[in-house]
């Protein structure tokens, strides 16, 4: 196999070809539990290995604790992340320099910047080209919803943040789902001039429930953002390892969801 999009071997590659896959994130860092919701570096590192080859260069907007530039020095690559929230800005750099230590001379020359910013901003920071941008939003404003059960431990601990800012231009502190919508297709859109020719953006989100009903955040961001790029694709990533709770239990149907939406976009 001649292969131009990186460096696995056929049987990884045919592996992660499958649509769906099963990621139980193993226990978080104590640092990094403040942070309300991340998604673990194991399974950005084979979204990372799969996009890229070595030596390329990722970016994630929203980037958090950092788990996608631990990910990008651990497969080997170089690394941006934009992070509105100086907290979280500032335990990533934590967590890399950390990580760094611990990967010893094999990621000297790498480089990996977490820049504490906006991400509708993106191209205020003297960015490079960029092969591949892994990323997850905050689904929409539903950290702020008191019914969620995940929230209760954390609404009564004086360290955990239950929701990630109080920022205005935090897209997690938007009430109005339309609004919301439109800022998050905004902000992707604006990396098409940064995102090189033909590269993958993957976008890890839900569909939202909120007052009774779904909110189809991924598949309208599949629509809209298909509009600027090519959606070539949905992996659904399956968590087996929660807690059920008795939702409706007896009066009406209402899921646990324990499933994520990769969706694959290209610039093409
Ligand atoms: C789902 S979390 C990302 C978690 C990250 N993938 C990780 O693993 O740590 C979404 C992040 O987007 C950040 N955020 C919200 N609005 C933003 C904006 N306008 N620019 C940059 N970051 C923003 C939040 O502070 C939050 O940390």
């Amino acid at each position: 196999m001649k292969n131009k999009l990186n460096e696995l071997d056929s049987k990884t590659w045919l592996k992660f070809q499958k649509s769906w896959f099963v990621h139980n994130p193993p226990p978080r860092k104590p640092g990094v539990l403040v942070h309300p919701a991340k998604f673990p570096e194991t399974m950005a590192q084979e979204f990372i290995e799969f996009f890229t080859r070595g030596g390329e260069t990722i970016l994630d907007p929203m980037a958090g604790t950092g788990s996608a530039l631990v990910a990008a020095l651990r497969a080997g690559r170089n690394s941006y992340g934009i992070e509105l929230n100086p907290k979280y800005a500032e335990i990533a750099r934590q967590i890399v320099a950390e990580e760094r230590l611990s990967l010893g001379n094999s990621v000297e020359g790498l480089l990996s910047n977490v820049i504490t910013g906006d991400a509708t901003r993106a191209l205020d920071y003297g960015l490079p080209t960029i092969d591949y941008v892994l990323t997850s939003p905050p689904y929409w404003d539903m950290l702020h919803a008191r019914g969620a059960g995940t929230q209760k431990k954390r609404r009564t601990s004086t360290e955990l943040d239950v929701f990630y800012s109080d920022d205005p231009n935090d897209v997690g502190n938007l009430g109005d789902y339309e609004e919301f919508l439109a800022k998050l297709v905004a902000i992707y859109s604006g990396l098409k001039t940064l995102l090189r020719e033909k590269a993958y953006l993957t976008i890890i989100v839900k569909n939202v429930k909120k007052g009774g009903r779904i909110y189809p955040l991924a598949w309208d961001l599949g629509r809209e953002l298909g509009k600027v790029y090519t959606l070539k694709d949905e992996k659904i990533w399956l968590q087996d390892n929660q807690h059920l709770a008795p939702y409706g239990l007896g009066s009406a149907w209402v899921s646990n969801t324990f499933h994520h939406y990769c969706l694959q976009f290209r610039n093409e």
